[in-house]
Protein backbone atom coordinates (compact mmCIF):
# COMPACT_ATOMS: atom_id res chain seq x y z
CA UNK A 1 0.00 0.00 0.00
CA UNK A 2 1.52 3.36 -1.03
CA UNK A 3 2.52 5.64 2.22
CA UNK A 4 -0.54 8.14 1.35
CA UNK A 5 -2.91 5.93 1.38
CA UNK A 6 -1.98 4.42 4.53
CA UNK A 7 -1.16 7.90 5.90
CA UNK A 8 -5.04 9.03 4.99
CA UNK A 9 -5.97 5.46 6.73
CA UNK A 10 -3.97 6.25 9.36
CA UNK A 11 -5.69 10.03 9.43
CA UNK A 12 -9.31 9.07 9.75
CA UNK A 13 -9.14 6.12 12.31
CA UNK A 14 -7.17 8.83 14.21
CA UNK A 15 -10.02 11.31 13.99
CA UNK A 16 -12.42 8.41 14.57
CA UNK A 17 -11.53 7.02 17.57
CA UNK A 18 -10.41 10.43 18.90
CA UNK A 19 -13.64 12.79 17.92
CA UNK A 20 -16.09 9.81 18.76
CA UNK A 21 -14.42 9.63 21.93
CA UNK A 22 -15.36 13.25 22.41
CA UNK A 23 -19.15 12.60 21.35
CA UNK A 24 -19.19 9.61 23.87
CA UNK A 25 -17.97 11.62 26.85
CA UNK A 26 -20.40 14.72 25.71
CA UNK A 27 -23.86 13.09 24.77
CA UNK A 28 -23.50 10.06 27.19
CA UNK A 29 -20.73 10.28 30.04
CA UNK A 30 -21.57 13.69 31.63
CA UNK A 31 -25.12 13.75 31.17
CA UNK A 32 -25.18 10.09 33.16
CA UNK A 33 -22.64 11.70 35.79
CA UNK A 34 -24.93 14.24 36.43
CA UNK A 35 -28.07 11.71 36.91
CA UNK A 36 -26.08 9.85 38.70
CA UNK A 37 -23.68 11.57 41.24
CA UNK A 38 -24.14 14.40 44.16
CA UNK A 39 -23.23 18.28 42.90
CA UNK A 40 -20.29 17.92 45.10
CA UNK A 41 -18.72 14.57 43.50
CA UNK A 42 -19.37 15.34 40.30
CA UNK A 43 -16.07 16.39 38.97
CA UNK A 44 -13.74 14.30 40.39
CA UNK A 45 -15.94 11.64 39.56
CA UNK A 46 -15.45 12.46 36.01
CA UNK A 47 -12.21 13.32 35.89
CA UNK A 48 -11.30 9.61 37.35
CA UNK A 49 -13.48 8.09 34.28
CA UNK A 50 -12.21 10.05 31.77
CA UNK A 51 -8.82 9.90 32.54
CA UNK A 52 -8.43 6.26 30.51
CA UNK A 53 -9.92 8.57 27.35
CA UNK A 54 -7.77 10.99 27.76
CA UNK A 55 -4.39 8.67 27.82
CA UNK A 56 -6.30 7.41 24.18
CA UNK A 57 -6.70 10.87 22.98
CA UNK A 58 -2.76 11.79 23.28
CA UNK A 59 -1.98 8.89 21.70
CA UNK A 60 -5.14 9.32 18.75
CA UNK A 61 -4.00 13.42 18.42
CA UNK A 62 -0.51 12.41 17.60
CA UNK A 63 -1.44 9.70 14.95
CA UNK A 64 -3.60 12.22 13.64
CA UNK A 65 -1.62 15.24 13.66
CA UNK A 66 1.84 13.33 11.98
CA UNK A 67 -0.65 11.71 9.00
CA UNK A 68 -2.04 15.06 8.93
CA UNK A 69 0.96 16.85 8.31
CA UNK A 70 2.51 13.93 6.40
CA UNK A 71 -0.04 14.40 3.63
CA UNK A 72 0.38 18.27 3.81
CA UNK A 73 4.33 17.35 2.89
CA UNK A 74 3.77 14.73 0.56
CA UNK A 75 1.24 16.50 -1.56
CA UNK A 76 2.48 20.43 -1.42
CA UNK A 77 -0.62 21.56 0.25
CA UNK A 78 0.86 24.47 2.03
CA UNK A 79 -0.18 26.97 0.09
CA UNK A 80 -4.29 25.45 1.20
CA UNK A 81 -3.63 27.49 4.30
CA UNK A 82 -3.69 30.73 2.38
CA UNK A 83 -6.73 30.09 0.92
CA UNK A 84 -10.49 31.06 2.06
CA UNK A 85 -12.35 28.03 0.58
CA UNK A 86 -9.78 25.78 2.06
CA UNK A 87 -10.73 26.87 5.20
CA UNK A 88 -11.25 23.67 6.62
CA UNK A 89 -7.56 23.15 6.55
CA UNK A 90 -6.94 25.41 9.02
CA UNK A 91 -9.88 24.27 10.88
CA UNK A 92 -7.87 20.49 11.24
CA UNK A 93 -5.01 22.05 12.51
CA UNK A 94 -6.61 24.54 14.81
CA UNK A 95 -8.81 21.86 16.42
CA UNK A 96 -5.46 19.77 16.75
CA UNK A 97 -3.17 22.27 18.23
CA UNK A 98 -6.24 23.28 20.55
CA UNK A 99 -6.43 19.39 22.02
CA UNK A 100 -2.59 19.19 21.64
CA UNK A 101 -2.25 21.80 23.95
CA UNK A 102 -5.07 20.67 26.54
CA UNK A 103 -4.11 17.35 26.53
CA UNK A 104 0.25 17.94 26.87
CA UNK A 105 0.30 20.85 28.30
CA UNK A 106 -2.77 22.34 30.21
CA UNK A 107 -3.52 19.07 31.50
CA UNK A 108 -0.61 17.78 33.19
CA UNK A 109 0.79 21.34 34.07
CA UNK A 110 -2.77 22.79 36.23
CA UNK A 111 -5.77 22.51 34.54
CA UNK A 112 -6.87 19.01 36.36
CA UNK A 113 -5.68 20.93 39.82
CA UNK A 114 -7.75 23.73 38.56
CA UNK A 115 -11.09 21.77 37.90
CA UNK A 116 -10.46 20.17 41.12
CA UNK A 117 -9.98 23.14 43.11
CA UNK A 118 -12.87 25.00 41.56
CA UNK A 119 -15.18 22.05 41.95
CA UNK A 120 -14.68 21.89 46.08
CA UNK A 121 -15.59 26.16 45.92
CA UNK A 122 -18.68 25.89 43.50
CA UNK A 123 -19.59 22.08 42.23
CA UNK A 124 -22.24 23.01 40.15
CA UNK A 125 -20.72 25.92 37.91
CA UNK A 126 -17.85 23.49 37.53
CA UNK A 127 -19.72 21.13 35.97
CA UNK A 128 -21.47 23.45 33.89
CA UNK A 129 -18.37 24.84 32.64
CA UNK A 130 -17.02 21.49 31.80
CA UNK A 131 -20.25 20.38 30.33
CA UNK A 132 -20.02 23.74 28.34
CA UNK A 133 -16.48 22.97 27.19
CA UNK A 134 -16.87 19.93 25.80
CA UNK A 135 -20.08 20.84 23.37
CA UNK A 136 -17.84 23.88 21.91
CA UNK A 137 -15.09 21.45 21.07
CA UNK A 138 -17.73 18.34 19.67
CA UNK A 139 -19.30 20.96 17.57
CA UNK A 140 -16.28 22.89 16.47
CA UNK A 141 -14.60 18.89 15.72
CA UNK A 142 -17.57 18.07 14.21
CA UNK A 143 -17.94 21.36 10.92
CA UNK A 144 -14.28 20.79 11.04
CA UNK A 145 -15.00 16.97 10.27
CA UNK A 146 -17.90 17.74 7.58
CA UNK A 147 -15.49 20.31 5.96
CA UNK A 148 -12.63 18.40 5.51
CA UNK A 149 -14.83 15.18 3.95
CA UNK A 150 -16.86 17.50 1.65
CA UNK A 151 -13.74 19.85 0.79
CA UNK A 152 -10.84 16.96 0.33
CA UNK A 153 -13.82 15.20 -2.41
CA UNK A 154 -13.88 18.27 -4.37
CA UNK A 155 -16.80 20.11 -2.72
CA UNK A 156 -14.95 23.72 -1.70
CA UNK A 157 -17.21 26.30 0.48
CA UNK A 158 -16.30 29.84 -0.40
CA UNK A 159 -14.84 31.73 -3.24
CA UNK A 160 -13.19 29.49 -6.00
CA UNK A 161 -10.02 30.92 -7.65
C1 LIG B 1 -2.20 18.68 12.34
C2 LIG B 1 -3.45 18.63 12.05
C3 LIG B 1 -4.00 18.14 10.73
C4 LIG B 1 -3.47 18.19 9.48
C5 LIG B 1 -2.13 18.77 9.05
C6 LIG B 1 -4.43 17.57 8.59
C7 LIG B 1 -4.27 17.40 7.22
C8 LIG B 1 -5.14 16.74 6.39
C9 LIG B 1 -4.95 16.54 4.96
C10 LIG B 1 -3.74 17.02 4.18
C11 LIG B 1 -6.03 15.87 4.49
C12 LIG B 1 -6.27 15.44 3.05
C13 LIG B 1 -6.92 16.57 2.29
C14 LIG B 1 -7.20 16.22 0.84
O1 LIG B 1 -7.15 15.07 0.45
O2 LIG B 1 -7.50 17.16 0.07
C15 LIG B 1 -6.93 15.65 5.60
C16 LIG B 1 -8.13 15.00 5.51
C17 LIG B 1 -9.03 14.91 6.54
N1 LIG B 1 -8.84 15.34 7.84
FE1 LIG B 1 -7.18 16.24 8.59
N2 LIG B 1 -5.52 17.18 9.31
C18 LIG B 1 -5.29 17.50 10.63
C19 LIG B 1 -6.16 17.31 11.69
C20 LIG B 1 -7.45 16.86 11.56
C21 LIG B 1 -8.45 16.89 12.60
C22 LIG B 1 -8.21 17.40 14.02
C23 LIG B 1 -9.59 16.38 12.09
C24 LIG B 1 -10.93 16.22 12.75
C25 LIG B 1 -11.46 17.10 13.56
C26 LIG B 1 -9.31 16.02 10.70
C27 LIG B 1 -10.22 15.44 9.86
C28 LIG B 1 -9.98 15.10 8.55
C29 LIG B 1 -10.96 14.46 7.69
C30 LIG B 1 -12.35 13.98 8.11
C31 LIG B 1 -10.36 14.34 6.43
C32 LIG B 1 -11.01 13.79 5.17
C33 LIG B 1 -10.69 12.33 5.02
C34 LIG B 1 -11.35 11.75 3.80
O3 LIG B 1 -12.54 12.02 3.56
O4 LIG B 1 -10.68 11.02 3.09
N3 LIG B 1 -8.01 16.32 10.43
N4 LIG B 1 -6.37 16.18 6.75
Amino acid sequence: MDGWITARVLHVLGVVLWIGGVAMVTTVLLPAVRRLKAPAERVAFFESMERGFAAQSRITTLITGVSGFYLVHRFGLWERFARVEYWWMRAMVAVWALFTLALFVLEPLFLHRWFIRRAQRAPESTFLLVTRLHWVLLILSLVTVAGAVAGSHGYLFGPAR
